[in-house]
């Protein structure tokens, strides 16, 4: 029903976590899947996934802090690949600190990482997006952009940043055939959170802000994703979808 068969797509991020689970649906989708990651980080599990779920895949290291790795891994995918019609910047940080601890390495790192990783990936595909008359550009930000949530003020704002910024770039490129939409979850157990979850006070406080009373699943997120790739979704632009069981209804 919902079609990007065919499709080629770039999901930075994509050792694991949600990241992992967007590539791997991508890949069942029918989509030829180039999966990245710092360099220092194992792809193999997610490019088998990949494969095991009838989708071609490639591999690259980018670490999106690297504005040069950006412009390196994106040429190199486009000339092997002729094109790439789907960008998910999920590559995301999150380091939760007191407001009166935050340094600037935090503060940039959180920028670098979450935000301007993001922008100068898109800024690099969507010239090319719009040479073919097709795009779709998704960000994973986070229920964190839409509410407050104590302890994360930086993480928060990054992640708000990202839901305006993809309300620009989809007014801006718009006419080319091209989307930009963002996905915001609520909490996921993955390796961002494990830790904190592990917490049963922290626990108990999240699910009980969250109205379905369950944590979401990295599936969750990817289902969406795909949707908003999908030829189908091509009237959804610079909108927001929460997958977050209602965390932000009230
Ligand atoms: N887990 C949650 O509860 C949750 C909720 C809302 C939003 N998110 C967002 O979803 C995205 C994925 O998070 P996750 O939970 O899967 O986390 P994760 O830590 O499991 O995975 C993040 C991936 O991003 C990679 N990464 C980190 N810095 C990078 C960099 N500089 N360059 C390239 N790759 C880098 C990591 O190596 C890792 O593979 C993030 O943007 C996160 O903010 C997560």
């Amino acid at each position: 029903m919902f079609n990007v068969a065919g499709k080629h797509a770039l999901v930075t991020g994509a050792a694991t976590g949600i990241g992992q689970a967007i590539a791997v649906r991508l890949a069942k989708a029918g989509c030829t899947v180039a999966i990245t990651d710092k360099p220092e980080v194992e792809l193999d599990e997610t490019a088998d996934l990949c494969r095991r779920a009838g989708g071609a895949v490639t591999t690259r290291a980018l670490d999106v802090r690297d504005l040069g790795q950006i412009e390196s891994a994106t040429a190199e995918l486009l000339s092997e690949l002729g094109r790439i019609d789907i960008l998910v910047n999920n590559a995301g940080i999150n380091r939760p600190t007191p407001t009166q601890d935050v340094d600037r390495d935090n503060w940039d790192d959180h920028f670098n990482t979450n935000v301007r990783g993001g922008f100068f990936c898109a800024r690099a595909l969507l010239p090319t997006m719009a040479r073919n008359g097709f795009g779709r550009v998704i960000f994973i930000s986070s229920q964190s952009g839409l509410v407050g949530i104590r302890g994360q003020s930086v993480y928060c704002a990054t992640k708000g940043a990202l839901i305006n910024l993809a309300r620009a770039l989809g007014v801006e490129w718009a006419e080319f055939g091209i989307t930009v939409n963002t996905v915001a979850p609520t909490f996921i157990e993955t390796n961002l959170t494990r830790d904190r979850l592990k917490d049963p006070d922290f626990r108990r406080l999240v699910l009980a802000k969250i109205p379905k009373g369950e944590l979401a699943e990295v599936d969750d997120v990817a289902c969406a994703v795909v949707y908003l790739a999908s030829e189908q979704a091509g009237m959804v632009n610079c909108a927001t979808v929460p997958v977050d069981g209602g965390w932000t209804a009230w």
